[in-house]
């Protein structure tokens, strides 16, 4: 008898996004000369760069060409893009990651949810609450939670952001193993100062702990002062994997490129204490479980990095933090407290009601998809979190109707 992953029979039934989509497809379907406007899912909305799509076209061009057609490249991505990224996005800031610390892949999603496979069944794990849903999830899949008990895995250790704490978590009050940390936060949009992230490094390297640091919404920083990569703090080489994507960096969600950076100095332990090399295991991994990303999309994203792919990566996403102003200013208006939309492509705004009734209304009297924050947590209740990703006519579209309806 072929038997299941009971640990599958804990999650929810579906996954957050996947069921907001099925509202929404039951509203269209009920209400189809409504036009809905989406600011659900973070999903990009503005066409890939010029500079992204001549070189995408160059590689499909060399892939038709008997003298430059490629097969199976390196799975932890081409030289020349590795090469880049290193250079680009860590040397540039004084962070010191080489070009074989970055493992290119198709996902950040992919790889903050496979990362867990390299852990202990039963290390103790500290989670933000609110919290993109995969990281809990992918530990509830593999085994190291108990029942979810009024919204909370049993077994996990809660870290609470709330208003007073401005959603950057207190440390610990008991020990943990694994830190889940993603700055400019998703949900909330918080962004982290070096001060405050410093105490985490801090914390992993006394308790010989992870950080697992998301940092796909860094290029929404605008800051100077904010850091981007978690290895702009001292000491983070030998406690932190940080996962990047082009996804919203470069409107590449439906092209798909992401890396994870795992340092050589990053260790982890054994049963006997004995150190092990996080990168050596990640690599075993990668190169049993993954073949790499197309070549044409590799080409596309070393395309990112310059000079006018760079300024046109800028481009776009300055068009969404000029909507989530102005999500931000209109909603205040409107009488609502809201976190982020500065240096982050998300509002966070306290509903002043249960989060998924507030989703309904808008939905249903406005047709704008915002996320409940309930799905993010037990502390995203009574808020709903609205993204900056869509057209400018778009949102300012959509802030007319909630004008209208929230007055
Ligand atoms: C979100 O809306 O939270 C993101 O789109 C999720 C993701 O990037 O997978």
């Amino acid at each position: 008898m072929i038997r299941i992953n009971e640990n599958y029979l804990k999650l929810k039934a579906s996954y957050l996004f996947a069921d907001i989509s099925r509202r929404v497809n039951a509203f269209q379907q009920a209400n189809p000369d409504k036009k809905v406007i989406r600011l659900g899912i973070g999903d990009v909305t503005e066409p890939l760069s010029q500079a992204v799509v001549s070189a995408f076209h160059q590689g499909v061009e060399e892939m038709a060409g008997a003298g430059t057609f490629r097969g199976y490249g390196p799975e932890q991505g081409y030289d020349f893009l590795r090469e880049l990224i290193a250079k680009e996005d860590f040397q540039s800031r004084g962070a010191d990651i080489s070009a074989d610390e970055i493992f290119v892949s198709d996902g950040a999603k992919c790889d903050t949810g496979n990362i867990q496979e390299l852990f202990a069944g039963d290390i103790r794990i500290a989670i933000p609450d609110p919290v993109y849903p995969v990281y809990v999830d992918t530990n509830v899949m593999a085994g190291r939670t108990g029942v979810n008990v009024d919204g909370r895995y049993e077994g996990l250790v809660y870290l609470d952001g709330t208003r007073d704490n401005g959603f950057i978590p207190e440390l610990p009050g008991e020990p943990v193993d694994l830190i889940y940390l993603c700055y400019p936060n998703n949900p909330t949009g918080a962004t982290i100062t070096k001060a405050q992230l410093k105490k985490w490094v801090d914390y992993a390297r006394e308790n010989k702990a992870l950080i697992l640091f998301d940092a796909a919404y860094e290029a929404f920083i605008r800051d100077p002062e904010l850091p981007k990569s978690i290895y702009e703090i001292e000491g983070a080489r030998e406690v932190a994997i940080e996962f990047r994507s082009l996804s919203k960096t470069a409107g590449f969600t439906g092209t798909r490129l992401a890396f994870t950076v795992v340092p050589k100095a990053c260790m982890a332990y054994d049963a006997q204490g004995n150190e092990h090399s996080l990168h050596a295991m990640w690599n075993r991994r990668h190169t049993t479980k993954f073949n790499g990303v197309s070549y044409p999309v590799q080409k596309a994203a070393a395309a990112v990095y310059s000079p006018e792919g760079k300024a046109q990566a800028t481009a776009l996403v300055d068009n969404y933090l000029n909507n989530a102003a102005i999500i931000r200013k209109e909603m205040t208006a409107l009488g609502f407290d809201c976190v982020g939309g500065e240096n982050s492509p998300y509002v966070w705004i306290d509903g002043k009601m249960g989060s998924w009734d507030f989703f309904d209304m808008l939905l249903s009297k406005a047709a704008v998809v915002c996320t409940p924050g309930a799905g993010f947590g037990t502390c995203g209740e009574g808020y709903i979190r609205i993204s900056a990703f869509n057209s400018l006519a778009n949102v300012q579209e959509a802030m007319e109707r909630l004008r209208s309806v929230l007055k």
